[in-house]
Parts: structure tokens; sequence; C-alpha cells
């Protein structure tokens, strides 16, 4: 495939090309107090994607950069944001992963109307659960997120930490053309939106394309890695770095090791990562191994030691988060849920606004992926209805040729089993990756009230039809 070519190629570029000195400067992440308002812009601006202090590509971005501003808040507080949209499209904030108020989750259509040009919305972002976030637009995502709309949302675990620092890393996989700006010609092609989605020729990190993370011999990092990319799903090796994964889209998870140092993160999906660094200097590369390996990033182990006033705490396993855990598996709302379309695919027909349609009608109306026989809209009616506080428990079948990133909104769910088999380490997520004829079947108490999105996160998927809508009453 001639995107994967050009992946490759960038980073032969990218490897030749000599570093200025600007790409060793840390980047400072904003604090936003919780008590007063913060204010949130999308609107165009620039960034250099193709390599570091190359040229520069037009994005849209919050507060015109991307990522936008790093948002931390401790855990419990209320994060409240004023956002206004300067971009020539309406746009949304969706807080991806936060069991929010219903009234705030940001999707166009279903929970609030969008934001017009010139316009604000006030959101109020209560952060239940620590650990890693993200937000996004949920308006046009599939070119809203291609053009730069996302950052990400730290909530912070009380008390002591056992680690130095946290750092993000922030996958994203770009689309440029020939001049290097995004290409938007290609924005909506039916060809993608039938295959894997829109796949890119550049991987940045922090939208960086060639981040060098500079840390401290012997210091101990948090690394909060996300998957931001519209379609693709990363394999990422840590090598040498001997990762042990604490978290899972937010949730803490018996700590273990990343097997074989590498992670398979679809989009939307964020992994926490503890690594100790060797005390003395020493390059570890992060390498992208999806088919021809190149390397994403690095982190450069330099300067003196790190220094701490006490030691560390063994314990790196995070404190737990008041996620609903109690599933009553014997009176759930039991919810069948089977994907199908796509290009290779067995879908002959689907459900579209209420009228049966044949594949070629669907194509034509760029609707060519459908849960159980309807290809979705916000239109639709819901897809069930469930009394607030009961369980649901939801088998889902991957009846298509293409790996799935199936989120749900306002809730995380446990993944009980996977192709028949018992996920025996108690995993909570927002977002699980299903591998093409995979079944997995999730759980979760319906706690949150409010209309509340399920869809695939490879965004042009959702986009055509992979998505659905629930009420907690
Ligand atoms: Cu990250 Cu419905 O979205
Ligand atoms: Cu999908």
């Amino acid at each position: 495939m001639t995107t994967d070519l050009a992946l490759a190629r960038r980073h032969f570029l990218a490897g030749g090309a000599a570093l200025g000195a600007a790409a060793l400067l840390p980047r400072r992440p904003a604090f936003a107090a919780a008590t007063e308002w913060r204010e949130l812009t999308a609107r165009p601006g620039k960034a250099s994607l193709w390599e570091e202090g190359g040229p520069l590509a037009d994005i849209w971005g919050y507060d015109g950069g991307v990522p936008g501003p790093v948002l931390r808040i401790p855990q419990g507080q209320t994060l409240k944001v004023r956002f206004r949209n300067r971009l020539e499209q309406p746009t949304t904030v969706h807080w991806h992963g936060i069991r929010i108020a219903n009234q705030y989750d940001g999707v166009a259509g279903l929970t609030q109307d969008p934001v017009e040009p010139g316009a604000e919305f006030e959101y109020l972002v209560r952060a239940r659960d620590a650990g890693t976030y993200w937000y996004h637009p949920h308006n046009r995502s599939w070119e809203q997120l291609a053009r730069g709309l996302y950052g990400v949302l730290i909530v912070e675990e009380p008390g002591a930490k056992a680690y130095d620092r946290d750092v993000v890393l922030a996958f994203d996989d770009w689309r440029l053309d020939g001049e290097r700006q995004i290409d938007t010609a290609s924005l909506g092609a039916m060809h993608d939106w039938a295959h894997a989605g829109r796949l890119g020729n550049v991987l940045t990190v922090n939208a960086r394309p060639y981040l060098r993370e500079s840390a401290r011999p012997g210091e101990r990092l948090r690394l909060r890695v996300l998957n931001t990319a519209n379609a693709r799903v990363l394999n990422l090796r840590f090598a040498g770095l001997a990762p042990r994964v604490i978290a899972l889209d937010g949730q803490p998870v018996t700590p273990h090791l990343l097997e074989a140092e590498t992670l398979r993160i679809a989009p939307a999906q964020r992994r926490d990562l503890i690594v100790d660094l060797p005390g003395g200097e020493q390059v570890f590369k992060i390498d992208e191994v999806s088919r021809d390996p190149f390397t994403a990033c690095e982190i450069v182990v330099a300067g003196p030691a790190a220094e701490r006033a006490a030691a560390l705490p063994d314990d790196i396993a995070l404190p737990a988060n008041p996620v609903p855990k109690a599933l009553e598996m014997r009176d759930a709302l039991p919810v069948d849920l089977r994907m199908e379309g796509g290009a290779m695919g067995g879908m002959r027909e689907a459900m579209l606004h209420g009228e049966r349609k044949a594949m070629r009608d669907l194509f034509e109306a760029g609707k060519v992926w459908s849960f159980n026989g309807i290809a979705g809209s916000h239109h639709d009616a819901a897809l069930f209805t469930v009394a607030r506080g009961r369980t649901v428990s939801m088998p889902i079948v991957n009846d298509t040729r293409w790996p799935h990133a199936i989120h749900v909104h306002g809730h995380h769910f446990r993944v009980l089993s996977r192709n028949g088999e018992e996920v025996t380490r108690e995993q909570w997520r927002d977002t699980v990756l299903m591998e093409p004829e995979e079944r997995v079947e999730i759980a979760f108490v319906a706690d949150n009230p409010g209309k509340w999105m399920i869809h695939c996160h490879m965004l042009e998927h959702q986009a055509a039809g992979m998505m659905a809508w629930f009420e907690v009453t």
C-alpha cells in the first residue's frame, strides 16, 4: 500500500535531516486551576510535521497548537472550560474516557448542538477517575482530528507518586501531500472509509516528527502513551526499557511487564507504562514495528543522575478509581452487537435512515459499515435503553475483515472474554481493539444517565455507519 511505503520513506528522510537545538527543548504543559475557568479555543495554526524545523503545515488546533495544551486536574475536581470556536466549521469538544455528566459529553447531534463558528460553549469536566485521557471534537471527527484537533487530559492521583516524572507520548499518523501540507483533497475518500480508514504517511509523537525526550540517569518515568491517529493501529517496541504496564485507558491494572516490550495500541487507547532508566548515559529508541520497523522517537538519557528527596515507593500500582465494578451478570441486560461491512466483507444490505438498502446504494451514501444490520447515524432510534444501575452484558462480534476499536461513552467496561476465553487479568477500558473475526464480551454498570454513543474509533468507520447510541434512564 502506498501509504506504508511513504511511511517508511518519511523515516528515511527524517533520519537524514539535521536536528535543530529546538528539538531538545522540553514542552511545558499548561496547568489548569480547577476552580477557575480555562479558555480553550479551536483555531487554525501551523506545525512542522514532516521534519524537525521543516516546512510548516496548516493545521487546526486547540489554542492553535497540536497537540492542544496538556490539561491537568487533580482527581475529584472539576475542570471548567470556556470553549470558543474560531474555525470555519462547527465543532464540539468530547472528553474521551471521562465519566462525565451527559450534557458535557460533546457529541454534536446527541448531547448538544454543534458550536458554530464564532460561538462558545462551557464544559464542566468533573474528573471522577484519575488517569490519562484526551479531548477531541465530536463533529466531523474524521476531518477535524486529521487536521490536528486533539489534546491530552491528565487527572492526577492524590498522594505520593511512585515515579519521578510523567512523560506524554501522543502518537499520531498524518497524511501529508507533496507540499508537506495536510492532504485535504483525500478527506472523505470512500476508499479509505471502506477499508482501514484514513492512514497517513508521517508518524509523529506530540506532533513532532522526531521527538527526542531527554531524561536523567536513574530516573523512573511514567510514560503516558496515546494513539490519537484517525485509524492506524500502532505496534510500538520499547526495546531495552522493560516497561511495566500500570493503566489501560486511564484505569489502573495490576502492574505487569509489557510482553515482548511491544505495545499494540488502537486509535483512542491509552497505556501507562513505568520505565526505570539505567544509571549511565544511553539512548532508547521507540520503534514502530508493524511492517518495516522505523524509529518514532527517542528517550535520551544523559546529564547528572536523577536526584530525589526521598526514595520512591516500591509499589508502582496506582490507587483504584471509583468505577462501579460490581457487575450483576445474572440480571444483566444482554445486548448483542455484530459489526458488518467494509471491503471484502459479507454485507449485502443494511438499514439506512429506516430503509433497507443494497450495498451499492450504501456505498453511494457513504455508509458501508453497520451495527446489527443498521448503517448508523444520529437519526436512528436508541440501540437499547437501560435503567440506571443495571449491568449491560455485551457480546461483540467483528464479522468483518478489518480491525475495529469499539468505544463506549460515559462508562468504562470490563473486558470479560476474548474468543470464548476468559480474560484473566482484570481490565477496565473505554476502547477495545477487536481483530478481524474476533468475538469479545464486555460488561459495565450503566450508572450514568443520558444518551451515550458506542462507535468504532476508526473515525472513518464511525462516519460510515459504525455508530449507535444508547440511553441510561
Ligand atoms: Cu474519542 Cu466518541 O470518541
Ligand atoms: Cu472500525
